[in-house]
């Protein structure tokens, strides 16, 4: 397992454990907390879900293509604009709640990382499936791998 799968993994479920005390607190005290919802939201879905999702399909991607993971230096730079980004964002939000203004900066900086992120993770993806070899068959039309032919340079 590469280590940036790992780090996506172990940050998601640092993020689960952020944001089900972040939902924890808001069901308690919603009087006092509810402001805080789209940190719990972003905590849970861009935290936990998203980069889940990230340190899976980085694993799991390039074995079911068959092609080699476009960048691993760039999946790695990822993981460390996606955390930081998550971190300004959800810091953002709730300083904003507590502070009020102050909090915008932060959060305007943490959506820009994490749209930043977002790019990473798509291009990174894409040019893999780029490389991807079709499968070979007669014609290119049996999907189905044959015995004995090359996977990879098809003609087809
Ligand atoms: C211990 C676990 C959790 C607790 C106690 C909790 C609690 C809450 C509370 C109190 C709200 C505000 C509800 C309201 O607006 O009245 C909320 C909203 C929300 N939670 Fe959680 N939550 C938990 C886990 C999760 C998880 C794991 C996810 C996603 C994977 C999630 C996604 C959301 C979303 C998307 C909303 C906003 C819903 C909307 O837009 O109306 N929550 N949660
Ligand atoms: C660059 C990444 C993202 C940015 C900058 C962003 C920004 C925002 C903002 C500004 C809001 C409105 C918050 C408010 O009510 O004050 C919002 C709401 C929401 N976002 Fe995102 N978002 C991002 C990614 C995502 C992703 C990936 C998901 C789901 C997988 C998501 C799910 C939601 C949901 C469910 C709400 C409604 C929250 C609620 O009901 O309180 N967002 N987002």
């Amino acid at each position: 397992m590469a280590p940036f799968v790992r780090r996506f993994m172990r940050a998601s479920l640092v993020w689960l454990g952020v944001g089900v005390l972040l939902g924890f607190g808001i069901a308690v005290w919603p009087a006092g907390l509810m402001a805080i919802r789209p940190a719990h939201v972003h905590a849970t879905l861009l935290g936990f879900v998203t980069m889940m999702i990230f340190g899976v399909a980085y694993h799991v991607i390039p074995r079911f293509t068959g092609a080699a993971l476009h960048s691993p230096v760039l999946a790695e730079a990822h993981v460390w604009v996606a955390n930081l980004g998550l971190v300004l964002m959800v810091g953002g939000w709730i300083l904003r709640a507590v502070v009020g203004a102050a909090g915008t900066p932060a959060l305007h900086a943490g959506a820009t990382l994490s749209v930043l992120s977002a790019g990473l993770f798509i291009y990174n993806i894409w040019r893999t499936l780029d490389a991807a070899p079709a499968p070979v068959g007669r014609g290119g039309r049996v999907w189905k791998a044959q015995p004995g032919v090359p996977q990879s340079g098809s003609g087809a």
